[in-house]
């Protein structure tokens, strides 16, 4: 068997493949990118990109040593020479505040709103919406803590989801305090499990010492019925005043702008960066356990990472899951099409004579030709297969007269057209017809 993709990676797929469904089509991942890209595009934010391998310490630092992505998950990067201290990122926030720390992204207006997508690498247990290569959209503002850039923050996920045709969508809603309030949390459950060590999992034992909310997010079932056994109380009953002003204030606004959201006091997350609000968005066409997003303010990143204080907040979506989600909904995505026209020589000599009349007629449409001559017959055919709207075919008579037999297969109808006015009539054609720049937005994009 020839080589195969590693477990837990997708290829994203033009249209057209076989058993292709929409987390693994290629312009599925596109529409949602660009559907992000233009959300939160008027809302302000520009767009970022960083290493997808980055040092380790960045990660270590950022994410946090007690989660599960850390001390289990993280793919590490060798190459020659080197000190083998560098990772495939797990998730792009701390990139995104080590690139503005470095390149001296406090300069600008703040708060500044930066958004990315690409690939993201967690060595997990592969299963369904859980990858080992997966893509998020990923949104970040730094530079203010006002509980409103939270409130509009996860207004603008609540957009793109919507954008997207998404309807069963739900946020949950949780505040994970300020390092005081969890440390007073933390104190509460290294006493409550202390006295239950012998039933927790090896790695909530080691949470224990560590960070014991991480226990909260143990995928364990033993701990997660001893979690329900004792009645852990929740984070939220540990928040002070600050922190619970600020959660209220989010509230207001997201109330005032009628955006749907519970608050769900079990709102742990898999990342230590996080204070105060905290939020996920849940599907059920993704599971129960795995959120179609996630997100929260970071405060104190910059400073982990050997900064200056510089407030955060952002979010993330799982791109494969979000398609999950669509396609759990029965949504579709308009494929790209065919081309508007496609030019046919009728004979070998005149293949070179229809390239160039195609490629001239992309300054204003998409054209394609057929590398062969081809009988008229089956350069019909062929033309319906590729869902070509114009066939103009070159014979001997064509070439002669300089002029193309441009036939409507919608319609039937033929016309004789002269080479140099085709484009004049090309667009006449997609004035009357609209664009055959198909609804496909990376074409759109290429267009504009
Ligand atoms: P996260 O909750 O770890 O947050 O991931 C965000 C989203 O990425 C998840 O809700 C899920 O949709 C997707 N995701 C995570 N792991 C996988 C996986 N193994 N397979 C498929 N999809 C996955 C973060 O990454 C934070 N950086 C979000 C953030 C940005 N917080 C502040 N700014």
């Amino acid at each position: 068997m020839a080589i195969q993709r590693p477990k837990g990676t997708q290829d994203h797929l033009p249209d057209g493949s076989p058993k292709l469904s929409l987390d693994t089509r290629a312009a599925a991942f596109q529409h949602v990118q660009d559907t992000a890209r233009q959300v939160l595009t008027r809302a302000g934010a520009q767009f970022i990109t960083t290493p997808v391998f980055e040092e380790a310490d960045l990660v270590k630092r950022g994410v946090g040593g007690s989660t599960d992505i850390v001390r289990k998950e993280m793919f590490t990067v060798y190459y020659f020479g080197d000190h083998g201290g560098f990772i495939l990122r797990p998730e792009g926030t701390a990139g995104i505040v080590r690139a503005y720390l470095q390149n001296g992204l406090k300069q600008l207006p703040a708060p500044l709103k930066l958004w990315t997508h690409g690939p993201m690498f967690r060595a997990e247990n592969v299963q369904k919406g859980r990858l080992r290569q997966f893509h998020q959209v990923d949104y970040e503002v730094l530079g203010s803590t006002d509980p409103l850039v939270d409130a509009e923050a996860i207004l603008l996920m609540v957009e793109v989801v919507k954008a997207l045709g998404l309807t069963g969508v739900r946020v949950k809603l949780g505040s994970i305090g300020d390092p005081a309030d969890r440390d007073t949390y933390n104190a509460y459950l290294r006493d409550l499990f202390g006295t239950h060590v012998e039933r927790l999992s090896d790695d909530s034992k080691d949470r224990l010492e560590r960070n014991p909310m991480r226990i909260l997010d143990s995928k364990s079932a033993g701990d997660q019925v001893l979690i329900a056994e004792l009645g852990v109380k929740p984070m939220l009953d540990f928040l002070g005043n600050d922190a619970r002003e600020h959660f209220q204030a989010v509230q207001k606004y997201l109330d005032a702008w009628d955006v749907a959201y519970d608050v769900d006091p079990s709102i742990v997350r898999g990342l230590d960066y996080y204070r105060r609000t905290a939020w996920e968005l849940h599907h059920e066409g993704v599971g129960a356990k795995s959120a179609l997003g996630g997100g929260g303010r970071y405060d104190g990143l910059a400073e982990q990472l050997g900064g200056p204080l510089v407030p955060g907040i952002g979010w993330a979506f799982g791109i494969e899951r979000l398609l999950l989600a669509m396609e759990a909904e029965g949504l579709d995505i308009p494929g790209l099409g065919g081309p508007l026209l496609y030019v046919v020589a009728l004979d070998d000599e005149f293949v070179g004579h229809a390239a160039t009349v195609a490629i001239t007629a992309r300054r204003v449409a998409r054209a394609e030709f057929a590398y062969r001559a081809v009988k008229p017959g089956n350069a019909f055919r062929d033309a319906e297969r590729r869902g070509v709207r114009l066939v103009a075919l070159i014979g001997s008579d064509e070439a002669q007269q300089n002029v193309l037999s441009i036939k409507n297969l919608a319609t039937g109808v033929q016309t004789t057209v002269a080479t140099h006015e085709l484009n004049a009539f090309l667009s006449e054609q997609l004035e009357h017809t609209g664009s055959a720049v198909a609804p496909n937005s990376a074409v759109a994009q290429e267009n504009a």
